[in-house]
């Protein structure tokens, strides 16, 4: 039986009390935390950098799973690794050299992934898929939380899985973006490993985030 685990966004949280916030996922039950930085430039949104992140650190030793929806990203890497990051995520089109910025991360200490948008096609990545831990498959085009799954996405996340089990690669996959008690078995069916939610986990059932991740978990 395959172990799902799930990445709360915080994105979702109630960002006048970050730090509470991420003691209540842990309490809840999340296996890492999701941390959306967005630049107001790849994405039209504009959220939190490194010293929310270092303060952040002291509330939890859960692994910190950072998306970088930055461009351009290679030079805010080392800060994202030194401000407490675990995993930090970069979308292809956002460096002049994936290869470099794969190396630079992992030299960091940090796990490597690299995110495609829903318009992006698996072959952007393909040379990658030896060198990385995890594929950050978005299933909305990012910026805001709180949108649609785009169920096309599923066929994606499949022929992902298969080129995984095919080739015997080590990388996880993270889908992201409109999850929720509807669409997770069909992502988890589909090959998905670890799942991103913000609204579902913060906002439904009255907010109770550990019967949220429940819920999410266990459909399988
Ligand atoms: C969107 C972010 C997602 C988003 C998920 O740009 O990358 O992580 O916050 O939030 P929900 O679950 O609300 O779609
Ligand atoms: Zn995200």
């Amino acid at each position: 039986m395959k172990k799902i685990q799930i990445s709360p966004s915080i994105l979702a949280a109630d960002f006048s009390q970050l730090g509470e916030e991420i003691s209540r996922l842990e309490k809840g039950g999340a296996d890492m935390i999701h941390v959306d930085v967005m630049d107001g430039h790849f994405v039209p949104n504009l959220t939190i950098g490194p010293p929310v992140i270092k303060t952040l650190r002291n509330y939890t030793k859960l692994p910190f799973d950072v998306h970088l929806m930055i461009s351009p990203v290679h030079k805010y890497i080392k800060n994202f690794a030194e401000a407490g990051s675990d995993i930090i995520t970069i979308h292809p089109e956002t460096t002049d050299n994936v290869k470099d910025s794969i190396k630079l991360i992992k030299s960091l200490n940090n796990k490597v992934g690299l995110s495609i948008n829903p318009d992006v096609p698996l072959k952007t990545i393909n040379n990658f898929l030896p060198d990385i831990d995890l594929v950050l498959v978005m299933s909305v085009f990012p910026g805001f939380g709180g949108q649609k799954f785009i169920p096309e996405v599923l066929d994606k996340i499949k022929n992902l899985n298969k080129i995984k089990i095919e080739n015997n690669y080590n990388f996880q996959i993270e889908v992201d973006g409109g999850i929720n008690f509807e669409n997770s078995k069909s992502v988890i069916d589909a090959g998905a490993d670890i799942l991103v939610s913000g609204t579902t986990i913060f906002k439904d059932n009255q907010g109770d985030i550990k019967k949220n991740i429940d819920l999410l978990k266990n459909l399988k």
